[in-house]
């Protein structure tokens, strides 16, 4: 029996981001993306001491709802913080969600704050039983709370690891395991760490439970003083479109490939750089689009989507 009940029937769909008001892009990559990927750390906004979902941005998710799901894919959450996961970054999916036909939500692997310090960057948590046992129990609390599925994706290394006492396809295993808990598999983040450091990408792809990957993304960066970057400022590399390829064929339950590109790049190269992307990926694995019906299940979320729109 396949442990994970999310097999799409109809195979992988391709995804990009949209974190910024720019509807000419959203328009563009309609035609290839059953997926719009969202970051709510990028698309709220604090208003009079209030968050607040920018109200261009939520227009635009809200008037492409009947054609695309979304994925909602945090920045802040911090789940690896040893004091705690910011609430916060709830506060505002509670916020995000009732508005949303969600597919699933997702957070990094990873820890943005110490001690309630923002560090300004990303680091990679412990592979130990302490973490585990830190660990285990706020998935099973987010999962709960949102009765959705909810996916954690490994990070790239910045630093050297603290003694570890697994591998890191070993930890991931054990999460999925204990939890239940889908994993997106970052194949450019790997690509970094291969790069920087030597990681052996084969070999934790051999040892991960591939079964446990719901989404894969994929992204093309740059490099500065010999090192990769993970900044997602640019067109996806052959390399990493051909990693892609080699992990579909072992990954039955992805039901995504999000093309990852930051607001500031989109800014950077204009919107039809990204929809020329996205056209080029979407060929490149022969997706098709497979349409989409809002299966969210609350007819409410559609009553308060029109009144939104109407009052938009
Ligand atoms: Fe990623």
């Amino acid at each position: 029996m396949n442990p994970y009940p999310f097999i799409h029937p109809k195979g992988p769909s391709l995804s990009t981001t949209y974190d910024a008001h720019d509807t000419y892009l959203l328009e563009g990559v309609l035609p290839y993306v059953d997926f719009i990927e969202i970051t709510p750390d990028s698309i709220f906004r604090r208003r009079n001491g209030i968050s607040e979902i920018q109200p261009d941005i939520l227009k635009d998710l809200l008037s492409v709802s009947r054609d695309v799901r979304f994925l909602v894919h945090g920045v802040g959450l911090s789940i690896g913080s040893w004091e705690g996961f910011d609430a916060s970054y709830l506060d505002n999916l509670d916020l995000l969600l009732p508005h949303i036909d969600c597919a699933w939500h997702s957070e990094h692997l990873g820890y943005v704050k110490v001690g309630g310090d923002n560090l300004n960057t990303m680091l990679a948590v412990p592979r130990t039983d302490a973490m585990l046992e830190l660990l285990i129990p706020r998935i099973k609390t987010i999962q709960s709370k949102y009765g959705m599925p909810f996916l954690l994706e490994h990070i790239v290394h910045l630093l050297p690891d603290y003694q570890p006492e697994y591998s890191d396809a070993g930890f991931l295993n054990l999460l999925t395991a204990e939890t239940g808990c889908g994993l997106i598999l970052d194949l450019y983040n790997l690509e970094c760490d291969a790069h920087n450091y030597g990681f052996d990408i084969e070999s934790f792809l051999a040892e991960l439970d591939l079964g446990a990957v719901r989404e894969i993304h994929i992204a093309g960066g740059a490099e500065y003083l010999g090192y990769k970057l993970d900044i997602h400022s640019g067109k996806v590399a052959d390399s990493t479109l051909n990693w892609t390829r080699q992990a579909l064929a072992h990954t039955p339950n992805a039901e995504a490939v999000t093309y990852e590109i930051l607001p500031e790049a989109v800014r950077l190269h204009g919107a039809q750089f990204v929809i020329d992307e996205v056209a080029r990926i979407s060929s490149y694995f022969n997706f098709t689009k497979h349409g989409h019906q809002n299966t969210s299940g609350n007819p409410a979320a559609a009553d308060q989507n029109a009144a939104v729109l109407c009052a938009g």
